[in-house]
């Protein structure tokens, strides 16, 4: 699956998890920090990732438990494929995905050193690997996967339309793709709330038709959104060779 340029000539496996980034000191903001740090790794799927997924889905909206039905639709993975988890934090999606795709293969990709190591510790799957990468720089091969998702990491990611060009060119033709990101709900026009938000947290609000008309214009089909409170779920499906 990588391109032969990226592929590591002594791949460093030390910690379970194949880390292309090395001693890489990614800058970043409060949020990536935290996403770095040794605590909330520690606490991210049983406490963290439920309240701040309450917290942009809305009270009414899907739990987190409704969250992985919600990506299992969305990628409708069949026993055989190869899915990539971006931004997989510590797993707690990987796993899913590693138990639909039966003899096929899932890939964590992650830039945070202290999240794959509980991904690696919680979350192992004979059909999952781990990788450190930078989800803006992709080491793998154009259309390696039949699947890709990216939950709650597009908003944190600097320079977001990178991320998901290089989603789009790793898809497959005919691959399927799952977004929850941020979306502007309004009054605030988005520039002045991502000023705000982005400012003091380093969380990007994405306009309502930003990562949608993105997927559009970069020749995706079937791209659907769904709104509820904060968040947007997007799903797309790359165009089958003519
Ligand atoms: C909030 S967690 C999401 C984990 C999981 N996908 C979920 O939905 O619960 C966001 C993750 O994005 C990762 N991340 C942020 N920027 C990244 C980048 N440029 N490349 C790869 N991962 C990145 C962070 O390290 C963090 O683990």
């Amino acid at each position: 699956m990588f391109e032969p340029r990226r592929r590591p000539a002594e791949p460093d496996l030390e910690h379970g998890y194949l880390d292309l980034l090395g001693a890489e000191k990614a800058r970043g903001s409060a949020a990536q920090r935290l996403m770095r740090s040794r605590a909330v790794p520690l606490i991210y799927q049983r406490y963290w990732r439920p309240v701040a997924g309450r917290f942009l889905m809305g009270l009414t909206g899907p739990s987190t438990e409704e969250e992985h039905r919600i990506a299992l639709a969305m990628l409708s993975i069949s026993p055989g494929d190869r899915v990539l988890d971006l931004a997989c934090g510590p797993g707690n999606f990987t796993r899913d995905f590693a138990l639909a795709s039966g003899d096929g293969l899932v890939v964590g990709v992650d830039s945070s050193e202290t999240m794959l190591a509980v991904a690696v510790r919680d979350n192992p799957m004979g059909n999952a690997a781990y990788l450190r990468g930078d989800a803006r720089d992709l080491p793998f091969r154009d259309g390696s996967f039949d699947a890709v998702c990216c939950f709650a990491a597009l908003y944190l990611i600097e320079e977001p339309m990178r991320a998901l060009a290089e989603i789009v060119r790793v898809l497959a033709p005919g691959g399927r793709l799952a977004l929850m990101s941020s979306c502007n709900r309004g009054p605030v026009p988005t520039a002045a709330a991502n000023a705000l938000v982005r400012g003091l947290s380093g969380v990007r609000v994405f306009g309502r038709d930003e990562l949608t008309q993105a997927l559009e214009l970069k020749g995706m089909s079937e791209v659907e959104r769904r709104v509820t409170g904060l968040a947007q779920f997007v799903s797309a499906r790359k165009a089958a060779r003519p």
